[in-house]
């Protein structure tokens, strides 16, 4: 398979060069350590124990990308610090999309503010999408010279090199690439998901959005060679992991960059025929892209779930056009049809955006109707924000901020409705689950996910966790079954 343009590099051949340079070779504990057996991390902050932490906001991409930022700190020697309070590093991994993400991330890096006067030697890292928009920058630099590191997200595979130039720099590092040059391979990372993983599969998103700012942030698409991908699946099913999500901003566009005849359906069906995968998700998709062809293998395959979440923002033909969606209600409503065709167990999720400029009280009604008229089982819903340097900032907005909230309330009471009683129907209903651990609320109920996602509580021990198993669906609220566990498989089924 030829990829046209954007070259492929291998991390850990970089990194060993880059670490050869300075001294430091792998250990057998696949740490970077220099001949008298001091780790990376012991040299360049001068402690025999430094730790570091990674805090995350935004979407699955994110948390992905934090896994790989963790990943390399623990390759150069940092232990994982119990709070920020402790850590030598601290790197915030932020968002710009949509919400208060990005307001949470810039009051954490306020409130860091006191604790760098008194720990100077403690390094602070910003990076991630916000990071990665210059007027970011420019806050950073100018509002907070604590702030020690900032770095975007094309560049999260030179962090060794990064934290190098931060204790070795009196000024602030600043060091964002405004696209990404290459495609960098064997990545590592400290997965956090006990059986189940991550695996990116496309960078970027070629489709702007009137209102997105990913595109800015993520760059263009740029997809992984389906060779690496599946490599990558194969060494975690060696290790043991069962559920895998292949992910992106747009997962249905992959491979078009590639310039070979191979699309998402191809690497879908190559990932559930490797053998060994219990469940595969994938996220996110975009209608536009979602072929009958897709369609069909998941189908086919009943390792892939049957959970499908299809954006669809609006359900107003002339909303979606200045949202720049590529696709009609009607065509929109088609793809639903023909999944509700083939699956009918399938579950079916959202994301809309309510409040749109230019929004009118028709537009929002058709997207009522809609809801009403697909059933989700359960949708994320939010309140048009403008992002700076997106076309729908620019332009003029006169829906009021009390009647988008007021229609938020009125989707979501809707929705709420919709969740609640497409759970009901499951009351009864025997569900294949995989127990993710105890329940942060109360240790003795485990909590559990269906192969639609959907999460069930049930009564169990801890030792249960990364297991595969049968529960009886017992009681349904809005966002959560209650049930109780009928059967549990060996650890590592
Ligand atoms: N790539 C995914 C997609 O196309 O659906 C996810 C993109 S975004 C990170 C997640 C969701 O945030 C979008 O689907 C959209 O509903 C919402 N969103 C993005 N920008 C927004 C904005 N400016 N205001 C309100 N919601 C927004
Ligand atoms: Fe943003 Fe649209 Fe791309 Fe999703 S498809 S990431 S909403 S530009
Ligand atoms: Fe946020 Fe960036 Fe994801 S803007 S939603 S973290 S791609």
């Amino acid at each position: 398979m030829q990829r046209l343009e954007i070259p492929v590099i291998s991390y850990n051949a970089r990194t060993a060069a880059f670490m050869a340079s300075e001294g430091f070779a792998l250990g057998a504990d696949g740490v970077f350590r220099d001949p008298g057996g001091r780790s990376y991390a012991q040299v360049l902050s001068g402690k025999a124990q430094p730790t570091a932490m990674v805090r995350v906001w935004g979407c699955q991409m994110n948390e992905a990308d934090g896994e790989i930022l963790q990943g390399q700190l623990h390759a150069m020697g940092y232990g994982v610090a119990s709070a920020v309070e402790a850590a030598d590093v601290a790197l915030l991994n932020t968002c710009a999309g949509p919400g208060t993400a990005a307001e949470h991330a810039l009051g954490e890096v306020g409130r860091l503010r006191q604790l760098k006067t008194e720990r100077p030697e403690m390094v602070l890292g910003v990076c991630g999408c916000l990071a990665q928009m210059p007027e970011t920058v420019e806050y950073l630099r100018r509002h907070a010279p604590h702030v020690d590191l900032i770095f975007g997200t094309h560049n999260i595979h030179e962090l060794p090199v990064l934290l190098g130039r931060a204790h070795r720099e009196e000024a602030q590092t600043i060091d964002v690439w405004r696209q990404a040059p290459e495609t960098v391979e064997d990545l590592p990372a400290t997965r956090s998901g006990g059986v189940r993983a991550w695996v990116n599969i496309i960078y970027g998103c070629d489709k702007y959005c009137t209102y997105c700012i990913v595109p800015t942030t993520r760059g263009r698409e740029r997809s992984r060679r389906p060779g690496d991908i599946l490599a990558e699946v194969g060494g975690l099913v060696d290790r043991g992991y069962r559920e895998i999500t292949l992910l992106g901003q747009n997962v249905n566009s992959y491979g078009h960059d590639l310039g070979a005849d191979y699309d998402f359906a191809d690497l879908l069906r190559d990932v559930a025929e490797l053998g060994g995968l219990r469940w595969i998700r994938y996220t996110t998709s975009h209608p536009r892209d979602f072929t009958p062809k897709m369609v069909e293998v998941i189908a086919s395959h009943p390792n892939i779930c049957e959970h499908f979440h299809l954006p669809v923002q609006s359900g107003s033909d002339r909303v979606l056009r200045w949202m720049n969606r590529g696709y009609t209600r009607a065509q929109y409503l088609q793809l639903v049809e023909l999944i509700r065709l083939r699956l009918p167990q399938a579950s079916l999720t959202t994301d809309l955006i309510v409040g749109f400029p230019r929004e009118t009280e028709e537009d929002f009604a058709e997207t009522l109707d809609l809801v009403r008229q697909v059933q989700y089982d359960n949708a994320f819903t939010f309140q048009y924000s403008p992002r700076a340097g997106t076309p729908a900032a620019r332009w003029e907005d006169p829906v009021p901020t009390a009647v988008k909230g007021e229609r938020l309330g009125r989707l979501n009471e809707l929705q709420y409705a919709i969740s609640r009683r497409r759970n009901e129907h499951l009351v009864g209903t025997r569900q294949e689950v995989l127990v993710e651990g105890p329940s942060p609320k109360d240790p003795a109920v485990l909590t559990a996910r269906t192969r639609a996602n959907r999460l069930v509580l049930v009564p169990g021990a801890a030792d249960a966790a990364g297991r595969f198993g049968r529960a009886r669906v017992t009681a349904a609220q809005t966002w959560t079954l209650h049930g109780e566990l009928e059967s549990l498989e060996a650890a590592g089924a």
